[in-house]
């Protein structure tokens, strides 16, 4: 049996916050200790450019990202982390991959779909209005990210899981052409990984403004979580578990025992504010390390950035002798 290879990106657009650290952080830094797999983690930066995000932001961004990464554990030398714009190999597999991807796949994108479909529902008479050729290529950057590492398994969220059928749709049409060169990948989405509600209760995400960043230092993750919506229960009454987003957060962090403990509080009718002093204590204690590790590596870019090449070095090791074996297969040969 072939084995495992588990790649997945983040793209390098605003601030770590406790929905990304719970849903995705937490489970990909303990599985970078793993001796048994073969981990790669990189910060997609040319995927944050197809944003539109402005030049600060975006190196912000992956700053702040990788410090916080590294901040929480990421095992830099079981797993190879390092920054996609550092493998020249990734955007040279693109324009390859771009070569023999049908029109038709990308009109078929769900990302794509939606920005069209969100221009003619605002009564724009351009349905391509303000769509870069990067977000209607996004999926073919996606899948040479993940091809040209042999990543057989790619952890991501739900939202991505077409992009990772279309890089497998990709290769195989590739292989199909060129013989057997590029493996297929398969997503693998985890169900059981918690999504966060945010401050106005619906998801937490940077879209929808309402995120608690991780390493918020002390007093703002004191106003954040104040700010954190409940109902208008009474001090004293029985208050729900069910739907309730500091009670999700807690569960997020805390053992089953310290939860047990909670629930019990609500159904003792706990006041919203006390539990949201609870919560925020909660939460500065178990992140406090962490954010110190965090913001040492903030003051000091120099180190992330030494991590990050020391990653694209061992990254490339890899990548150099298959984009040879590409190049080849595809006929960009030396003549002599
Ligand atoms: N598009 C992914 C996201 O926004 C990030 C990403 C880029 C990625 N390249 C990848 C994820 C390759 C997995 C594999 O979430």
């Amino acid at each position: 049996m072939t084995q495992e290879i588990y790649l997945t990106g983040i793209t390098t657009t605003g601030t770590p916050h406790i929905g990304n650290y719970v849903g995705a952080i937490r489970p990909s830094i303990r599985a970078s200790k793993d001796p048994e797999k073969k981990n790669y983690y990189f910060l997609a930066d040319f995927h944050a450019l197809a944003k539109n995000e402005d030049p600060d932001n975006i190196s912000q961004s992956t700053l702040e990202i990788a410090a916080a990464w590294m901040a929480l554990g990421m095992d830099t030398d079981n797993s190879v982390f390092y920054r996609q714009s550092d493998i020249p190999e990734i955007p040279e597999l693109t324009w390859i991959l771009t070569s023999m991807t049908a029109k038709g796949l990308m009109n078929r994108a769900h990302s794509y779909k939606a920005a069209v479909q969100s221009n003619v529902e605002g009564g724009n008479k351009d349905p391509d209005k303000g769509i870069t050729m990067a977000l209607y290529s996004y999926p073919i950057l996606m899948a040479a990210d993940i091809l040209m590492f042999k990543a057989t398994q790619v952890p991501v969220g739900r939202d991505q899981k077409q992009h990772v059928e279309m890089a497998r749709d990709i290769a195989q049409r590739f292989n199909h052409h060129y013989g057997d060169v590029l493996v297929l990948p398969e997503p693998v989405i985890d169900d059981h990984t918690a999504v966060l509600a945010g401050l106005d209760g619906r998801k937490m995400s940077k879209s929808y403004n309402n995120t608690i960043p991780l390493f918020a230092p002390e007093k703002p993750l004191r106003k954040l979580i104040m700010k954190i919506k409940t109902n208008s229960l009474e001090p004293g009454e029985p208050k729900d578990i069910a739907g309730s987003t500091l009670y999700d957060i807690y569960k997020a962090f805390a053992t089953p025992e310290e939860t047990a403990a909670v629930e019990k509080q609500y159904a003792d009718g706990i006041a919203w504010g006390a539990m949201k002093q609870q919560l925020f204590e909660y939460i500065n204690d178990k992140i406090g390390p962490a954010r110190e590790e965090y913001e040492r590596l903030m003051a000091e870019p120099a180190i992330v950035e030494a991590e990050l090449l020391k990653g694209a070095a061992r990254a490339r090791e890899v990548a150099v002798p298959y984009m040879e074996q590409i190049r080849k297969a595809i006929g960009i040969r030396k003549l002599g």
